[in-house]
């Protein structure tokens, strides 16, 4: 007698590659209105999602007993209520790898933007104005401060080396040789980080020691005109504080690429806000992220359906 397909749901954006495998039904439909999730969910053995589907304990109640695998186009986790679904024995994958070079790309893209004033000189010359006088910052010799030197990190690291600038990195977890190796020098604590740095990246996880890590304290601690850039997760950097630290003119600049809210209200306080550029969580998007997220992480949920978890975990 020939087996039920295992039938996989993609319900957000990326690209899925060949959905034709053997054995598995593969709908994809990117951004799938959440109530049309949560209906059709019942009907599948595996999710995946990128960061825009919340998988909480509503999606996960209404996923019913045939859920067995969530996958997470992607490296972070924290839009999946982890504890929840541990709880209804489901295995959660990511795919740590695919789109570490684009995270790392934009975030050096923000702090070049910021330096140079990019998001000031387009809406000005787009309003009218031809305005020459704005003076922006060199990078050569300057020092970046990284706050996380995992897979994005160690990347923006090596690509603001060949801009010649200095890197220094504070992340408690990674060994000795590590910043040795990436010849990135280690700040013992996060504000002599902060003290020594002329612009600021983070590239950690959103997790309870990291949500709201640098706020008006740790932002008063950087040297006046530093640069300030968010392309890892909404709230690492305090919105508010990072605001203020833009209009009082302690900050240079800043870039961000996420919110703690996605997408944020049309009234967000960045909106608003002086010297800031944005951009709408781009961090994983590009052609080349998403055709290896898809492929990595389609083959990862494939794989344990089949009971292969080794590898796929
Ligand atoms: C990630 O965690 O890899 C990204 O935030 C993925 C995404 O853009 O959805």
């Amino acid at each position: 007698m020939e087996r039920t397909p295992f039938r996989v749901l993609i319900c957000d954006e990326m690209n899925p590659g060949n959905l034709d495998h053997e054995g598995f039904q593969i709908d994809y439909q990117g951004n799938m209105d959440r109530a049309e999730t949560l209906r059709r969910l019942p009907e599948y053995d595996a999710l995946i999602t990128r960061s825009r589907t919340k998988v909480d304990r509503e999606l996960i109640d209404a996923a019913g007993p045939r859920l067995k695998v969530i996958g997470r186009g992607g490296v972070g986790v924290d839009n999946i209520d982890l504890e929840y679904a541990s709880l209804r024995g489901l295995l959660i994958l990511n795919a740590p790898e695919s789109n570490n070079v684009s995270a790392a790309e934009l975030a050096v893209m923000h702090l070049m933007a910021a330096a140079r004033g990019l998001t000031r000189s387009d809406s000005k010359t787009r309003a009218g104005t031809w305005d020459r006088k704005f003076l922006g910052l060199e990078l050569k010799d300057k020092t970046l401060g990284i706050i996380g030197l995992g897979r994005i990190g160690s990347i923006v690291a090596d690509r603001a080396q060949g801009l010649r600038m200095k890197v220094v990195a504070y992340d408690p977890y990674v060994p000795e040789t590590k910043f040795e190796r990436l010849g990135v020098e280690r700040a013992e604590s996060l504000p002599e980080l902060l003290g020594r740095v002329d612009a600021l990246t983070v590239h950690t996880p959103a997790t309870e020691e990291t949500i709201g890590m640098i706020g008006q304290r740790e932002l008063a601690l950087l040297k006046k005109d530093a640069i300030v850039v968010n392309a890892a997760r909404g709230g690492i950097i305090e919105e508010a504080a990072l605001v203020e630290a833009l209009k009082s003119g302690h900050l240079f600049a800043a870039g961000v690429d996420v919110f703690v809210d996605e997408p944020p209200s049309p009234d967000h306080i960045f909106l608003q806000a002086p010297n800031l550029g944005i951009t709408a969580h781009l961090g994983a998007n590009t052609r080349e992220a998403q055709e290896r997220v898809g492929a990595e992480i389609v083959s990862r949920v494939l794989d344990a359906l089949q009971g292969d978890v080794s590898k796929g975990a």
